[in-house]
């Protein structure tokens, strides 16, 4: 198996920890240890009192419980938790695809939700959103990507990165999709609470039996750096899923899973402001691309903390970009890092003030 590099990492590896202004991230305002601990009442003797014990391989039984409750089909038997979700989404694409599988994906997308199938030697079929109508989805144009021969369909709604949503009925037509050919719905669930005129999807391993959902703290929560995620699908996937992640991770640490079990029980309180602020921050991002309307052009999104806009004017936006960071000190991630070179993505889930200063440094670059 050989993967690809992911230019969005490159990007991100070089630039991050140096910006000025980092409006790049598809996540929320990230939260301290102190904050954690305050909202989750995680006190100081529970992280004494923790032994450095091995851990359980699917995940601690009062983890996956809580998980399969709010996140998943209700069976803890479902659930595995893993180091990021991205854990969880490579070791269920590893256990069921192999070369020769039909696998749909989503273009653009994120990067492992694509290339990974590609790296496995399957054939991959790519349901593509429509750049000249915002990149709406059109299950329409999923249908006929879909057949006998299609093992899985990978999903991420809303999405990365252009924000784009699905409605219930759409996911529901999805499912029938994949059920009329027994396929599995693999549903990267990072931005589900993450949306703003509409209610929260329900998890897909509610709605199907073959349907898989994945989970983070990445996103909506603000706990990237805990890598901390989930996965909700049958047992024998599970196990599968096991049997590789006994040569590499075996399992996640009791400190990040005893974190991670006082977060979910207070998931709430970590949400709900950061979905407040992100509300109010899309707004912003709104009246900012009417204000530039001459230069940009862009859907805003149905979900998420990520804006694509089109650059007007420019086939590819690398060098704007990297202008951008040199000059103005505000990081953005160029398009090119999912294949539609004209865009830029901007996150808008960070303090107010930073995407305020942020957006403005923007339009000076723009203005030239
Ligand atoms: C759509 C999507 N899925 C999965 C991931 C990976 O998240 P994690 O940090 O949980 O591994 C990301 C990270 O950017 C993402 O955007």
């Amino acid at each position: 198996m050989r993967l690809r590099p992911a230019p969005l990492e490159d990007w991100l590896r070089d630039n991050y920890f140096t910006a000025d202004i980092d409006i790049s991230s598809s996540g929320v305002e990230t939260y301290t240890m102190a904050e954690l601990r305050s909202k989750a009442g995680v006190r100081q003797a529970d992280l004494d009192e923790l032994v450095f014990d091995d851990g359980y391989s699917l995940g601690r039984p009062a983890l996956r419980e809580v998980i399969a409750r709010g996140w998943g089909n209700g069976d803890p038997a479902c659930v595995m938790t893993a180091n990021g979700s991205s854990e969880a989404i490579s070791l269920v694409l590893s256990s069921m695809l192999g070369p020769g599988d039909e696998v749909v994906v989503v273009s653009p997308g994120y990067h492992l939700l694509v290339e990974y199938a590609v790296a496995l030697g399957c054939t991959t079929r790519s349901w593509r959103l429509p750049a000249e109508h915002g990149f709406r989805p059109d299950v329409d144009d999923l249908e006929p990507l879909v057949s006998e021969r299609t093992r899985a369909i990978v999903l991420n709604f809303p999405q990365n990165p252009t924000g784009a949503g699905i409605t219930e009925p759409e996911l529901r037509r999805i499912v029938a999709l994949a059920g009329r050919v027994g396929a599995y719905l693999l549903w990267d669930a990072a931005f589900t609470s993450l949306v703003y005129d509409t209610a929260p999807l329900p998890p897909v391993s509610r709605l199907y039996e073959r349907g898989i959902d994945f989970g983070t703290f990445s996103k909506a929560f603000g706990l990237p750096g805990l890598r901390f995620g989930w996965c909700v699908a049958p047992p024998d996937v599970l196990d599968a899923c096991v049997h590789i992640r006994d040569y590499t991770t075996l399992h996640v640490a009791p400190l990040v899973e005893l974190l991670a079990l006082a977060v979910l029980e207070n998931a709430d309180s970590f949400l709900k402001p950061r979905l407040e602020q992100a509300t109010r921050n899309r707004a912003l991002v709104a009246d900012w691309a009417e204000a530039e309307r001459e230069r940009v052009s862009l859907a805003l999104p149905d979900g998420g903390v990520a804006a694509f806009p089109r650059i007007l004017g420019l086939d590819n936006t690398d060098a704007f970009c990297d202008e951008l960071f040199k000059r103005h000190g505000v990081l953005v991630i160029p398009g090119s890092c999912f294949g539609e070179p004209g865009h830029v993505r901007l996150g808008f889930g960070g303090a107010t003030a930073e995407l305020t200063r942020g957006l403005e440094r923007v339009s000076e670059a723009l203005a030239g």
